[in-house]
């Protein structure tokens, strides 16, 4: 491992303006979280599906949350007004753009065809339509995408390999499969032949751990499920062998500071342990999880996370070059978007 590169300090007042600049890679967003209010009110109308609310600011007023638990049932009645390969293209579309605008070069979308199944629709329709987005991402965009394909960790083992059955003639659309849904209760260790299956078959493996769960989650991830990210994983700080390892293994975790903050995990953002993160060496990078759920995406994640804990130019650098080193692309596209990371801190 080469030194991370010292960068110029850069005054308070300007951070936000290099937060917003500097090239940075998303990979922790579920694309089923990106869906702002009105575009719900627009698809339940295009496909007839009636919703619980007056407006789109009714909504907006709805999203308050105790936990996890009181945020996936919003989400899931959310899902509803998706109906056709269509809506999912166009909702992926409506996020890729937003992601531009926050200067994502590279993204690594979360879905789950489960929710949509669930509903009677088709999981190839779903694979099929985001893998348009994704595909069209270059040149639309200015960005990369892939999609990672996440379990319900509330459902049965079973349930997950039956998902993984359904989307295998699609499956070279797919790069990862992650973990999601109620942690709690729901150990890694549930899904552990699951996983061995997806790892055998080629893909490449995450899972949510340590968001509300203890550290032993953490661990079982690591040592059951042999992921190679861990989706939030805040709760390590409680365990000081658990960070040596994620230290010495170089483990990335996808941190969400503002999804932490609305699910009560911390109870404001100057508590939030993704300073003491990055001191402790972790490959530590921030991500919005549901956007239009928690109150910002990835920059309004970076510049409140930066005022709260006063982080500054090598933070930045460092979360940035970790989202880089994080990701799921090969090395040529890697030296490709550090370049440009570095360009950006050249001439700031
Ligand atoms: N945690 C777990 N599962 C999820 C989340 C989350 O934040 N968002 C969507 N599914
Ligand atoms: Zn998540």
């Amino acid at each position: 491992m080469s030194p991370v590169r010292l960068v110029k300090p850069v005054a308070p007042e300007r951070m936000p303006e290099l937060l917003r600049a500097m090239p940075k890679a998303e990979l922790h967003m579920h694309i089923e979280g990106s869906l702002e209010p009105e575009q719900m009110f627009a698809l339940a109308q295009r496909n007839s599906v009636p919703l619980a609310y007056a407006s789109a600011q009714a909504v907006r007023e709805a999203y308050v949350f105790d936990n996890l638990q009181s945020f996936l049932d919003i989400y899931h009645a959310g899902t509803l007004v998706l109906k056709t390969e269509q809506d999912f293209y166009d909702m992926a579309c409506a996020y890729l753009q937003r992601a531009q605008e926050d200067n994502v070069t590279h993204t690594e979308l979360f879905f789950d065809t489960q929710t949509h199944t669930g509903h009677g629709l088709d999981a190839q329709m779903v694979v099929k339509g985001l893998h348009r987005a994704c595909r069209d991402a270059p040149a639309k965009f200015g960005m990369t995408a892939s999609l990672i394909l996440c379990f319900l960790r509330h459902l049965s083992e079973a349930e997950a390999f039956e998902c993984l059955e359904q989307i295998m003639p699609v499956r070279d659309r797919i790069v990862g499969i992650g973990l999601a849904s109620s942690e709690v209760g729901h150990p890694p260790e549930k899904f552990a032949q699951v996983f061995a299956r997806a790892k055998q078959l080629g893909f490449r493996l995450v899972a949510h751990a340590g968001e509300e769960g203890p550290p032993a989650y953490i661990w079982g991830a690591l040592d059951v499920l042999k992921v190679e990210r861990i989706d939030h994983g805040v709760q390590s700080m409680n365990d000081p062998d658990l960070i040596k390892r994620l230290v010495q293994d170089r483990i990335a975790l996808t941190v969400c500071p503002l999804s932490n903050l609305k699910l009560r995990v911390y109870p404001s953002l100057t508590q939030h342990s993704i300073g003491r993160m990055l001191e402790a060496g972790m490959v530590a990078t921030i991500n919005s999880d549901d956007p239009a759920y928690f109150g910002g995406y990835i920059n309004e994640n970076f510049t409140q996370t930066f005022a709260a804990l006063q982080l500054g130019s090598q933070q930045a650098y460092q979360l940035a070059l970790n989202s880089f080193n994080a990701s799921f692309i090969d090395a040529t596209e890697r030296a490709r978007h550090i370049e440009q990371l570095d360009a950006v801190f050249d001439t700031f």
